[in-house]
């Protein structure tokens, strides 16, 4: 394929569908990407037409992409096994200012809540300096996909690392069709001013160049449009799910993203999970059994979900002896001190449980950190109950992943701040995820919870789950981006 061959339908996200490893003679190897996103978009199926854009991540990236021609790894040897992907070999101080202090220290805390306010954040000389990068990071991106889009093709830009993206790409190419999504929650107007003045002004401008741009959940939707209205003067019409500004039009639309059931299925069917599958037996007997799954980050609310077990067992002795805990915490992000700092907090409260509780014949926790997913994916198979309990989340694919995985029905005990709750409704058990002793009642009413059901609630989960697989969602959104264009 030419260098300068141009693309009907592009995909832009800062983690890409695949990564770059070394192995131990120094040469490159290409792996799959992690997280959900990767794994969402991972179902658009193999085009000529298609490219995907996406942030070189790593040394080993950077040398792959420099080793390409144009960057693009389909033409320089590399078999992706996705749709070609692109690269972008962004300078290694610029990422780091982008992705950790803008994206992942500023955004991710702004849209889910997550500020101390009485400390953070801090707007000074060093935010500038991030935010500067920012605008290059996503310049970066913009630049990619103006040389590289047919006209009039469709470009799918995701998520907060890449929100001035849509501007910085309208501005170089207006015949683009052009979407944004936001897989994150988005901040209540109140919160979002917290923001300086120009930088939330250039947030929302950013998103509103695109033609369309979505989000997982109603809520999310709402507070954007808000958003928009309060800070930027704009006409919201909330019936069409419509904002004018600056004489261009932006849909508002909710594409909620569900689970590929059968392919999630086949991959927990391998040797691997069945492996897995009896070591948990081993571990866990004839008790019952209580699972989360999570990256360690702040947002999970995984303290105060171990908190709420210690007083489920504090107060409800029956269950000592009688259940385990296996809480899956992966590591994520950990060049950002608050993150590692979380990281750190998980492990002591859990120490602090096994401390007071354990016994040689009983682990009341296990906490593993180690990224295993052949071991998540046994856990979702066995678990009796599921909590996931985040303090504000997109979405949450676990919390549909668990249900659709289940051999015997779990009860799913889920924040109702998770994205995930207004599909999933009253077959889950919903909590206020900052009251630790609902919680731990959550927790009690899933473990008592009878056989029968368990079992239809997990099997109404699991269908409302499987409603729109991955390769629908994307479908539809390249459609109502189609349509948003001609409007
Ligand atoms: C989660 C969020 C996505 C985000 C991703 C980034 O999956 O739901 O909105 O894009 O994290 O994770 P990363 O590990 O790349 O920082």
């Amino acid at each position: 394929m030419a260098s300068d061959q141009k693309m009907s339908v592009l995909l832009a996200s800062n983690r890409g569908p695949v990564s770059f490893r070394y192995d131990d003679t120094g040469a490159l190897h290409c792996v799959g990407g992690a997280g959900g996103l990767s794994s969402a978009l991972a179902a658009i199926p193999r085009q000529e037409n298609a490219l995907w854009v996406a942030a070189a991540l790593s040394d080993a990236d950077r040398l792959a992409a420099r080793s390409t021609p144009d960057g693009r790894l389909d033409a320089g040897g590399f078999d992706t096994g996705t749709i070609p992907v692109r690269l972008l070999d962004i300078e290694p101080l610029t990422f780091a200012r982008a992705y950790n202090g803008i994206a992942n220290s500023t955004l991710w805390f702004l849209h889910h809540l997550l500020f101390d306010t009485a400390n953070t954040p801090i707007f000074d000389a060093r935010f500038r300096h991030e935010w500067e990068s920012y605008v290059e990071y996503n310049l970066a991106f913009a630049e990619a996909l103006a040389h590289s889009a047919d006209p009039g093709a469709r470009v799918m830009i995701q998520d907060y690392h890449l929100s001035l993206a849509p501007r910085l790409l309208r501005e170089r190419r207006p015949d683009l069709a052009i979407s944004h999504f936001s897989h994150t929650p988005w901040a209540p107007a109140d919160y979002f001013r917290l923001l300086p003045d120009d930088v939330a002004v250039d947030l929302l401008e950013g998103l509103l160049a695109a033609n369309n741009t979505g989000f997982l959940a109603p809520r999310w939707a709402q507070a954007f449009l808000t958003c928009c209205e309060g800070i930027l003067g704009a006409v919201v019409d909330r019936d069409r799910g419509t904002v004018d500004y600056a004489g261009h039009r932006t849909f508002v639309g909710v594409h909620p993203l569900g689970i590929d059931a059968d392919n999630l299925r086949a991959r927990a069917d391998q040797p691997d999970v069945w492996a897995r599958m009896a070591g948990l037996r081993d571990l866990v007997g004839d008790r019952r059994l209580l699972v989360r799954v999570d990256r360690a980050e702040l947002s999970k609310n995984i303290v105060r979900g171990l908190i709420a077990y210690r007083e489920l067992l504090r107060h409800r002795p029956q269950w000592r002896g009688r259940v385990v805990h296996v809480a899956l915490a992966y590591p994520s992000r950990h060049d950002i001190p608050e993150y590692r700092e979380y990281a750190a907090a998980v492990q002591r409260v859990a120490e602090e449980i096994v401390e007071e509780f354990g016994s040689p014949d009983w682990d009341p926790l296990v906490l593993a950190v180690d990224d295993d997913y052949a071991r998540s994916l046994a856990a979702y198979r066995m678990a009796d109950v599921a909590i996931v309990n985040p303090v504000r989340d997109g979405m949450n694919l676990v919390a549909k992943e668990i249900p659709v995985l289940s051999d015997d029905g779990c009860a799913v005990v889920l924040s109702r701040e998770a994205g995930a709750a207004v599909e999933l409704g009253d077959a889950a058990l919903l909590v206020n995820p900052f009251d630790i002793e609902a919680t731990a009642d959550a927790m009690h009413t899933a473990l008592t919870m009878d056989d029968d059901e368990r079992r239809t609630r997990s099997a109404r989960l699991a269908a409302t789950a499987s409603a729109c697989p991955p390769k629908r969602w994307l479908t539809d959104q390249l459609d109502a981006l189609a349509a948003a264009a001609r409007a």
